[in-house]
């Protein structure tokens, strides 16, 4: 536990609505995984056998940049495997390209609607929560920042929230929806990404690990996703049926699968991954250079389009969703009016939104647009129209 006391990691959870009992020795326990058996391997020592070799292939033979330029029409899960792409790659897609057997149909139905009608909160949570979180999560903030696309903050925030905005559509999983393909093209820049980044001696001045993007490391992000929104959406008291946490759940561990996590480390039930949560990512948090100069080109993005607050509120914002510790780490100046806002406004607004209050807040339109604002800023809809696309990176950041 780096900088942090065992006191701190608590009150931080606590912040966080992430607590447990920290013991790295059984963090990864597969009690709980969802396969309920030991793969005997620790996810911290798993990358991917499958795409990481096929990926050094391509880079090294200089393949890339073909791929992109053939993959580019390649959006909805329907879609043949486009043409043109090297044989070995198009086997790997073959092979990878489906949904895993153990997936539930009507849970992922009901996890797209789900998405559908609780988008808003979703936008907000995974923009301005687990957006600004992954800041604070050393390894992610160190091998995003010096990967090329850290150079490029606004195309990359865009492309990372394609992720939530294709898993969030209506039939995302359905042959019509884009998401298995998101994913799969996102496995393969992962594993761009674990040949690449060891080359940056600017990586491997900072990085306490030779090789990035574990299996630990991609389940940590996902605590920071999807397990850190489902603890706010109990805590906000957002309507959220058994069904949909389930399905929420479900839609979940099937995207951490497609990213090339082994079943058997994937969370069961809501209750291990908030444990499992508690355990390897609330004792990690902790800044960093690169997080804190991440974290300020993020929330400077948004003061690009007009959302309606000011850069003191968003400050506040970040605050109320991550902890002042958090927003301390990041050096986020204090403007204690909004502060003050935030904390009774925004419960009056879920309220008055879910029906549950029958005032409205005289500020409810400021956060309506607020929150409207920032899912149309981090979709990058507002000016294309279009998805952005993923990319596999050639190189690293340069400096
Ligand atoms: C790229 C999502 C875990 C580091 C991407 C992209 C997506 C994504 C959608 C493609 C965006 C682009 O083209 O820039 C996710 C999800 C994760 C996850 C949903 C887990 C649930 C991680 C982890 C790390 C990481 C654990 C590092 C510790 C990176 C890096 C890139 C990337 C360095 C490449 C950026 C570049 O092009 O330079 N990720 N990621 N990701 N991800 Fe992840």
């Amino acid at each position: 536990m780096e900088n942090l006391s065992r006191r701190k990691a608590l009150s931080l959870g606590v912040a966080l609505g992430l607590v447990g009992v920290t013991n790295p020795v059984q963090a990864w326990a597969s009690t709980g995984s969802a396969a309920g058996t030991d793969a005997g391997t620790g996810p911290e020592w798993i990358w991917d056998d499958v795409a990481d070799p096929l990926m050094v292939s391509m880079l090294d033979n200089g393949h890339v940049p073909a791929i992109n330029t053939a993959w580019a029409s390649w959006v909805n899960n329907d879609d043949p495997l486009p043409g043109g792409l090297p044989a070995e790659f198009t086997a790997y897609l073959r092979q990878v390209n489906q949904l895993p057997s153990w997936a539930d149909p009507a849970k992922l139905t009901r996890a797209a609607d789900f998405n559908r009608r609780r988008d808003m909160y979703l936008f907000m949570l995974y923009g301005l929560g687990s957006g600004i979180m992954s800041t604070v999560i050393p390894r992610e903030a160190k091998s995003v920042y010096w990967s090329a696309g850290g150079a490029q903050m606004q195309d990359r925030a865009a492309k990372t929230f394609t992720f939530g905005y294709d898993l969030s559509q209506l039939g995302a999983f359905k042959p019509t929806g884009q998401f298995v393909v998101t994913a799969n093209k996102t496995r393969v820049v992962h594993a761009a990404v674990r040949h690449l980044l060891p080359q940056s001696p600017h990586w491997r001045a900072v990085a306490d690990e030779t090789v990035p993007i574990s299996a630990a490391d991609i389940l940590v992000t996902f605590h920071s996703l999807g397990t850190y929104v489902h603890r706010k959406l109990l805590d906000w008291k957002i309507p959220y049926p058994a069904a949909d946490q389930e399905a929420f759940l479900h839609s979940w561990q099937v995207a951490v699968h497609l990213l090339g996590v082994p079943y058997e480390h994937i969370p069961k039930t809501w209750a291990a991954a908030e444990k499992q949560s508690a355990q390897v990512l609330t004792p990690i948090l902790t800044p960093s250079t690169e997080g804190i100069a991440l974290a300020e080109e993020l929330l400077g993005l948004t003061a690009q389009i007009d959302l309606g607050v000011t850069r003191g509120f968003l400050n506040e914002f970040v605050r109320y969703v991550l902890s002042d510790e958090v927003g301390d780490w990041l050096g986020l100046k204090r403007d204690y009016v909004s502060a003050a806002l935030v904390r009774t406004a925004w419960p009056a607004y879920i309220l008055f939104r879910e029906g549950l209050s029958p005032v409205m807040p005289g500020t409810f339109y400021m956060f309506d647009q607020f929150v409207r604002a920032l899912g149309m800023l981090f979709l990058n809809k507002g000016s294309s129209g279009a998805t952005t696309p993923i990319t596999i990176p050639t190189g690293n950041r340069a400096g």
